[in-house]
């Protein structure tokens, strides 16, 4: 059990291996050989095992420690060729993770067995290989094993090899270990572990550490002598301190992630360098000091999202790059966290949070959802616990983005914590450790496995409750929160009002990051596999192409399943951004705008450690009638954190204000100043608004030209709309409706079949008011709608809906209606330009967007409702080649869906794929719409949200354009 480092000068055994699939650990090995790619399971490369989905239920029935008789087996196998020149040296075979049990041969000889899924395991190979010659490695990987009952994460089951493979060479006298503590006041220490492969250490070696930049550390004297006394009864203490004090140290964190490159040599008697390792420090220190935790001596707010190792060719198999890229977009939306749910990941997502600065939450490899209570006490799991734990943090005390230690997720709470926690505690006191498991026996226990109340998906009123109890005594930071399944993440920003308001709460890890949509041929579907890696040609924008589609629990006949639950994520299952992100950017802005009682603007630099200097930023003002205009903006750069200041709105705009327009607002659109690490120069960071001037209220109607006409239901006839004005209460269930029982409670209610039944119409003058009634189950909704011609030939139609008493927490109240075929294009004064609700709008800027129709909806895997934008003012749908279309504008700002589905098209399919698009447009107008809230796993949207039974009034123009 050592650390590891991939060690320079390895060779990489990664490529093309022989495979074959064994329906069992004991069934005979056959004589034909298929090729598989290593790494990367078997489970998405045409081997005939699937992937299967279950959220916590165990896909077999067999109790712990048991797997079942049905348990395939990859034998994967290659050459082997050691260099000639590795004669005599201490060989290791490094294999970065196999799942869930490795057996590993050299030459026919075992060489050793691993376990964890999410650990390397390292084979001293020395005595096995043949350097300059050619020996055979394999590699046997049962997928089912006592361990799979402790790895029983809500992801998708997979088989075989998934991180790289590599042999490397050192000296039989080596570097075991090198354990850095780096605290923020720049007191270096270097604790050094030598071991020989043969035992004994020969008499005179030594240790040297060199930091760039600082130079040689000393060596702690006082050990070394106590050392060289112990050494008369003991010959092994091959251990070695160094010591350095840094002056004017630059500290590490997420903000600023300063790393200094420390290089530990081992020297042979003689003076010649035996071994190396390369390393990066970060200077910082984390402390809880009473319900605050504190890096640097700073209450940092947590802006956390889980993230799972996911990949849709390859499941479960990421590459370098690609951790890069997922962690470059984390911070692109504001994240300052991510919480390595629900395992170690691969060492180089460690390096990056280090280089591109993150804090992480490190979990351990142990979940045992289904079985949790008889295993956190059975003893025969005790040292599974503690091994899993241990190997972590060995491997991964030396990131500076490592601030907290988890025991696991979804365990319980037993014996076998308690010892990998008194473990950890002993062994490293630098950091806090967390278990939500042991967390949840109560919140203000000072005797649990935990040091942090990590609660998942506890409800703001829990939270803002405990906070404010007099009991809380340890800081609470929500392990889960705010469920990204389908169009969620509802009371965001309520969540983080809450959050920035209350002394006790510090943040949370949105679940998740990832849609684990794994792409699927549509031809064949039960026998369909997932393309291998090349097939990135195969999706774009979040959509998968033409022939393939994301597939979730059951697409590949796996049973049981646990359907779209794992489409639960920010990012589409190629990382295309989902709407919610610009909301949690938006939230998390390091500068804040207020507007003071005087009319000026208040800046606020909302970061920890940084200045505004790396930003930059560009005004915009956007009237409704009078379309935006930009200046330059004048940030002050030496604002320190926390500190605010007056900002001048610029003259060059303010002067146009009173010039008329209707509703104003003023935009700071921020951007980076520079590249950053995880952004080139130019890169949107958020857009900040402060409201000018209200909106004007509609003038009143006067009437002109004919009445309108209608068809002999008292339905609108009019050469725009394809499809007359009618009532809508209903939207196609989102996740959060479904499993949150919204969804039910419409179809008890008749609302997903409403059905209008005509009243009445009267003419006066040249308006025409038509009475229509929609019966529910709990009475019927009257309904009136009053069409006026207008001057410029526009029509105005202004409405009225009463739910009778009972009739509450409805989808929706507004118009629904069709346009003409060919309107492609839409532009609108509101919110945007991404998708909106109610309780999802802190993220999309008032002004003038414009969006392709096809692009105004978003491709949720499972088809819902989608495409919303919240406050819309005005808009029009345009064609693109005849010009021309129709604009619509509304007495108030509103909730708008224009789409090319009804709601029932949406409702009817299960895939993305299923969705045929009308030509037309459907829009929906909403006087008042629910909100998304996060029912899907955890609380709904709150009462302010919902809507009651009563009068509903609203009123819009429909103009020719
Ligand atoms: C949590 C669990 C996660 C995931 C999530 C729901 O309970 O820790 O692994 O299952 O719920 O998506
Ligand atoms: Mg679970």
């Amino acid at each position: 059990m050592h650390a590891v480092d991939r060690r320079p000068g390895s060779l990489s055994l990664d490529g093309p291996w022989r495979f074959q699939l064994l329906p069992g650990p004991e069934a005979p090995l056959g004589d034909t050989w298929t090729r598989l790619e290593v790494p990367g399971p078997w489970t998405t490369q045409d081997t005939g095992d699937i992937p299967r989905y279950t959220n916590w239920r165990m896909p077999w029935p067999e109790y712990p420690p048991h797997p079942p008789a049905d348990n395939p087996t990859g034998v994967h196998e290659r050459e082997l060729h050691i260099p000639a020149a590795w004669a005599g040296r201490r060989i290791v075979l490094q294999v970065g993770a196999a799942e869930s049990v490795l057996l590993a041969e050299v030459g026919g000889r075992p060489v050793g067995i691993g376990k964890d899924s999410h650990l390397a395991s390292e084979f001293d190979i020395s005595h096995a290989v043949r350097p300059g010659a050619a020996d055979t490695l394999r590699l046997t990987v049962v997928k089912w094993s006592d361990a799979s009952h402790i790895e029983d994460q809500d992801q998708w089951w997979h088989g075989g090899i998934t991180r790289p493979v590599l042999v490397y060479a050192t000296d039989p006298l080596h570097l075991a270990d090198v354990r850095v503590t780096a605290p923020a006041d720049g007191r270096l220490r270097v604790d050094v572990q030598v071991r020989s492969a043969d035992g004994a250490l020969p008499a005179g070696w030594r240790v040297s550490a060199h930091l760039d930049g600082v130079g040689e550390l000393a060596v702690d004297e006082e050990y070394a002598a106590w050392c060289a006394e112990e050494a008369r009864v003991s010959d092994f203490l091959g251990e070695a301190r160094l010591r350095a004090a840094v002056p004017g140290v630059r500290t590490w964190s997420a903000e600023t992630p300063e790393l200094y490159g420390l290089t530990v040599r081992l020297h042979r008697p003689d003076g010649s360098t035996a071994d190396t390792s390369h390393h990066r420090v970060g200077f910082r220190t984390v402390a809880i000091v009473g319900r605050d935790l504190l890096v640097n001596g700073e209450r940092v707010f947590i802006r956390g999202v889980n993230r799972h190792d996911f990949h849709p060719l390859t499941g479960r198999t990421v590459t370098p790059a690609e951790m890069r890229a997922d962690l470059e977009t984390i911070k692109r939306y504001g994240f300052n966290a991510v919480r390595t749910s629900h395992y170690p990941n691969d060492p180089a997502l460690l390096d990056l949070a280090d280089e591109l600065g993150l804090y992480l939450v490190d979990e351990a490899d142990i979940e045992s959802h289904d079985h949790a209570h008889e295993i956190a006490d059975d003893p025969r799991y005790l040292a599974a616990f503690t091994d899993r734990v241990a190997r972590m943090v060995l491997r991964d005390k030396n990131h500076p983005s490592v601030i907290i230690w988890s025991l696991g997720n979804e365990s319980d709470y037993g014996a076998n914590h308690d010892a990998a926690a008194g473990w950890l505690r002993r062994y490293d006191p630098t950091r806090p450790l967390q278990y939500e498991g042991a967390a949840k026996t109560g919140w203000a226990r000072a005797d649990v496995a935990s040091d942090i109340v990590c609660p998942m998906y506890a409800s703001l009123d829990e939270i803002t409750a405990h906070a404010a109890s007099g009991e809380q005594i340890k800081p609470l930071i929500l392990c889960e929160y705010s469920h990204a399944m389908g169009n969620s993440n509802g009371i965001l920003a309520d969540h983080w009002a809450a959050i920035e308001a209350t002394p006790g709460l510090q943040g949370g890890f949105i679940w998740e990051f990832w849609d684990h949509g794994l792409l699927q041929r549509t031809t064949g579907r039960t026998a369909g596999r997932p393309a291998g890696r090349g097939g990135e040609g195969a999706y774009a924008h979040g959509v998968a192409a033409e022939g393939y589609r994301w597939a979730y629990g059951g697409d590949f006949g796996d049973t049981p399943n646990d359907g779209a639950f794992c489409a639960d994520g920010l990012v589409f299952p190629d990382r295309t951004p989902k709407p919610a992100l610009y909301e949690h950017r938006e939230l998390a802005a390091p500068l804040r705008l207020s507007r003071e009682p005087d009319g000026s603007v208040r800046l606020t630099n909302a970061q920890h450690f940084r200045d505004l200097s790396w930003l930059t930023a560009e005004w915009l003002l956007s009237l409704e009638d009078a379309g935006t205009r930009t200046a330059p903006a004048a940030l002050p750069s030496a604002l320190p954190p926390g500190a605010s200041a007056r900002l001048a709105p610029p003259p060059e705009l303010m002067d146009r204000l009173p010039a008329g327009g209707g509703e104003a607002w003023l935009t700071l659109r921020v951007t980076t100043r520079g590249d950053e690490p995880w952004a080139p120069r130019g890169t949107e960071v958020c857009t900040p608004q402060i409201r000018l001037r209200e909106r004007p209220a509609p003038p009143p109607p006067t009437a002109s030209g004919p009445a309108v006409s209608l068809d002999a239901d008292g339905l609108l006839r009019h050469p725009l709309l394809t499809s007359p004005p009618v009532l809508s209460l209903w939207r196609a269930p989102t996740d959060n409706d479904l499993l949150g029982g919204a969804a039910d409670h419409w179809r008890a209610l008749g609302l997903d079949r409403l059905e209008r039944k005509p009243r009445s119409v009267d003419r006066d003058g040249a308006r025409t008011l038509v009475r229509s009634a929609y019966p529910t189950a709990v009475g019927t909704v009257e309904h009136l709608q009053v069409f006026t011609p207008l001057p410029d030939g526009g029509l105005l139609v202004e409405e009225t809906a009463d739910l009778p008493e009972g009739l509450t927490d409805a989808a929706r109240v507004g118009t629904v209606f069709e346009t003409v075929p060919g309107l492609d294009h839409m532009e609108w004064y509101g919110q945007g330009p991404w998708e909106t609700y109610p309780d999802r709008c802190a993220g999309g800027p008032v002004g003038h967007h414009s969006v392709r129709v096809d692009r105004l909806f978003t491709p949720y895997l499972r088809p819902q409702e989608s495409g919303g934008r919240h406050g819309v003012r005005s808009f029009s749908l345009l064609s693109s080649d005849a010009g021309g279309g129709l604009a619509v504008r509304l007495d108030a700002p509103r909730q708008v869906s224009v789409t090319r589905h009804r709601a029932a098209d949406l409702a009817a399919a299960t895939h993305h794929d299923e969705l045929v698009p009308r030509p037309r447009c459907v829009v929906h107008l909403d006087a008042a719409h629910r909100g998304l809230g996060t029912a899907s796993c955890g609380p709904d949207t709150l009462p302010r949200y919902r809507l009651g039974a009563g009068t509903y009034r609203w009123s819009w123009s429909l103009h020719r354009r």
